[in-house]
């Protein structure tokens, strides 16, 4: 489908996948996803770490997160996140992902402009050539229930361009691509807590001054993205990309404004990482927009004012 290639939308990131498993991991509330439409946002991406829990009480905060979003003429993207035990190759872990798609697709049979992304970042013990062999079975899984439904697919080595490249795609019409991009991550990832000596990496910038190599390599990477999709015969989105709230603010909007704008440029579709944790693009407890960042996502639109 064209319309997936061609998204803007935005993570909620830590609603349902907080790094200390708390949910909800902050309140959404209606009016969040009425300035999220507002601003020109087009779609949601919904982490949710079904991994772990049973079905209750996730799964009814998930649906009704999915409804309000399609009631105000959102997409959304529910992406499979935090699958621990694939990535630490727990006997078992594939036939739980499997079966978790199984019932997934069932509960939303039916519901439209809503997409599965099948698995966030494979690593670790799920390799390139594992995630080779486990994609099509899950795949399976949710085609045994819904014949069309798009489902989002990205590479090994944590949805990078490079496992995009290694990525055996099944024969599917319904497939969109999708890397996540936070290069250079010691620029994205400085100070991040949950990043092994990232703390080293503070005061990092990034030079993106117009012809800057440092805007060149986001070209070149995305570039190789976008070719091996055309290749592949599948629209590509980058489907996170965001820099952790201790990079400097000024770098910070200057390179999710380059990546966007090369996005677009390039036919992909987008998907910022995130709407309000420590990414985020608002102001939670000052019911604002960070309007720096905002407009460099969504340079062209109106937007309404905050909470
Ligand atoms: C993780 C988040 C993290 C983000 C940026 C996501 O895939 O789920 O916890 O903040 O990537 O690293």
């Amino acid at each position: 489908m064209d319309e997936w290639g061609q998204i803007r939308g935005v993570n909620l990131g830590g609603l349902l996948d907080a790094r200390d498993g708390v949910f909800p991991g902050w309140p959404l509330l209606p009016e969040h996803l009425d300035l999220i439409a507002g601003a020109g946002f087009d779609t949601v991406r919904l982490p949710v770490r079904w991994w772990g829990h049973e079905p209750g009480a996730l799964d009814e905060t998930a649906r009704s997160v999915v409804d309000l979003a399609v009631e105000r003429d959102l997409s959304v993207v529910l992406s499979m996140h935090h699958a621990d035990g694939l990535m630490t190759g727990e006997p078992g872990a594939a036939q739980r992902l499997i079966q978790l798609w199984e019932r997934i697709s069932q509960e939303y049979a039916g519901v439209p402009h809503l997409a599965f992304d099948l698995l966030n970042e494979p690593r670790d013990a799920l390799t390139p050539g594992e995630w080779n062999q486990l994609l099509p079975q899950a795949l399976a899984a949710v085609r045994a229930q819904d014949a069309t439904r798009t489902v989002i697919v990205g590479g090994a080595r944590m949805n990078s361009v490079e496992g995009l490249l290694e990525l055996v795609v099944p024969e599917d019409p319904h497939l969109v691509l999708s890397v996540h991009y936070y290069e250079p991550f010691a620029f994205t990832h400085q100070g991040a807590f949950w990043e092994k000596g990232a703390d080293a990496w503070v005061g990092t910038r990034w030079p993106g001054e117009p012809g800057h190599a440092a805007r060149l390599a986001v070209t070149q990477d995305l570039t190789r993205a976008a070719e091996r999709a055309r290749e592949l015969g599948h629209r590509l989105v980058v489907g996170e990309f965001g820099a952790y709230e201790r990079a400097p603010q000024a770098d910070r909007v200057a390179w999710a404004g380059w990546v966007r704008a090369e996005c677009e440029r390039l036919g992909l579709g987008w998907i910022f990482w995130d709407f309000t944790t420590d990414f985020g693009v608002f102001d939670r407890e000052a019911g604002a927009w960070r309007e720096d960042l905002r407009s460099a996502l969504l340079p062209q639109e109106g937007v309404r004012s905050g909470l």
